[in-house]
């Protein structure tokens, strides 16, 4: 009998570790925020391990929702599911009637897109088919890809090109965007990746990937706020956080990562002052750092998930009540 309909189709990405990391805390019990739902893969395997937590699960999108809602539904009395950007994490904590600060015994940010997101077409994340110029994690918000390419100026089409793509070749394809766009307005991603393909120099191509991988996640980045929304999540999940309570933000690309490793560097630095040859009684660092750099995925997982390839983790824990 072929079983394969039965296996499940999107794996949870480094779930031995994260339980390796957030197990300790939440052995007696506790909140677990789970701050990207998604398809609660995470989350279904906590609240089989540990019976006595309970998970406040917060996802932007509609849909990832109703469908971790639904995968959820044995551990119904055991969940909170919030409909929120991450960095709206203080508030669903008032929801569930918890404090914002010190209430919480461990948090899990799994960032990026889910498998379902990339999977279904129409909402317009991949390259490789063409779709719609969406690119919306929640199907609510107002703005959409074809609303940056039609109504941004040339400086902030190249400087979103630039800063949240890396692209070299960020001005020549912000011109070419304002000529195109001028003629007929894009909305279809097809008329972007032809428009990517000419813009970009035929002879970058072999190092620099896919043509439209650059500009893609720039435009992702732009449209949901990402960068922001994880400045402002990462330290009110810190501040949520118990003494001896855990976080473990998984990235997937640099720009992200780079924003958790320097949130993370100033928690676990020393408060006292630097120029006392000694620490101040209260003034140490109110988190330790738990992983050595930033941790990937093993070979095998990546051969069994591609999805883990670009992954890195962080974790970290409060040592030391909020000052
Ligand atoms: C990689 S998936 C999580 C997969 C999940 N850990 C699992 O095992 O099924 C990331 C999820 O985070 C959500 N997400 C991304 N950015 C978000 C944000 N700023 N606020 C809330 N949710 C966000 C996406 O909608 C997506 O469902």
């Amino acid at each position: 009998m072929n079983h394969d309909s039965d296996r499940p189709r999107h794996v949870p990405v480094l779930l031995r570790r994260a339980d390796e990391i957030l197990g300790p805390a939440l052995e007696s019990g506790g909140v677990l925020v789970d701050a990207t739902l998604g398809l609660g893969g995470h989350a279904e395997h906590f609240l089989r391990t540990y019976p006595a937590i309970h998970l406040i699960g917060l996802d932007r999108d509609t849909e990832a929702l109703r469908l971790a809602g639904e995968r959820l539904e044995p551990f119904a009395d055991r969940i909170t599911l919030v409909h929120t950007r991450y960095d709206g994490l203080p508030g669903a904590l008032r929801q569930a009637g918890l404090p914002e600060r010190g209430s919480v015994r461990a948090v899990l940010m799994d960032l990026g897109v889910s498998s379902m997101q990339l999977d279904e077409a129409e909402r317009g994340f991949a390259y490789s088919v063409d779709a719609p110029l969406d690119m919306r994690m929640d199907p609510t918000a107002d703005l959409t890809a074809a609303d940056v390419l039609n109504t941004y100026s040339h400086g902030d089409l190249a400087r979103i090109l630039k800063t949240y793509g890396e692209e070299r070749f960020a001005g020549r394809i912000a011109s070419e965007i304002l000529r195109r766009r001028a003629q007929r307005p894009f909305t279809t991603s097809a008329q972007l990746v032809e428009l990517l393909y000419d813009a970009i120099p035929a002879a970058t191509r072999r190092t620099g990937g896919h043509p439209a991988k650059r500009t893609f996640q720039a435009l992702r980045i732009e449209v949901n706020r990402e960068l922001e929304s994880l400045e402002a999540a990462v330290p009110a999940a810190l501040a949520a956080l118990e003494v001896g309570g855990r976080i473990v933000v998984m990235s997937y690309q640099s720009l992200e990562d780079k924003v958790v490793k320097q949130i993370f560097a100033q928690a676990s630095a020393s408060r006292t002052p630097l120029d006392l040859p000694v620490e101040l009684p209260g003034m140490g660092p109110e988190f330790a750092i738990l992983t050595r750099g930033a941790e990937k995925a093993s070979e095998t997982e990546i051969e069994e998930n591609p999805r883990a390839a670009p992954v890195r983790m962080r974790a970290a824990e409060r040592i030391q009540a909020a000052g």
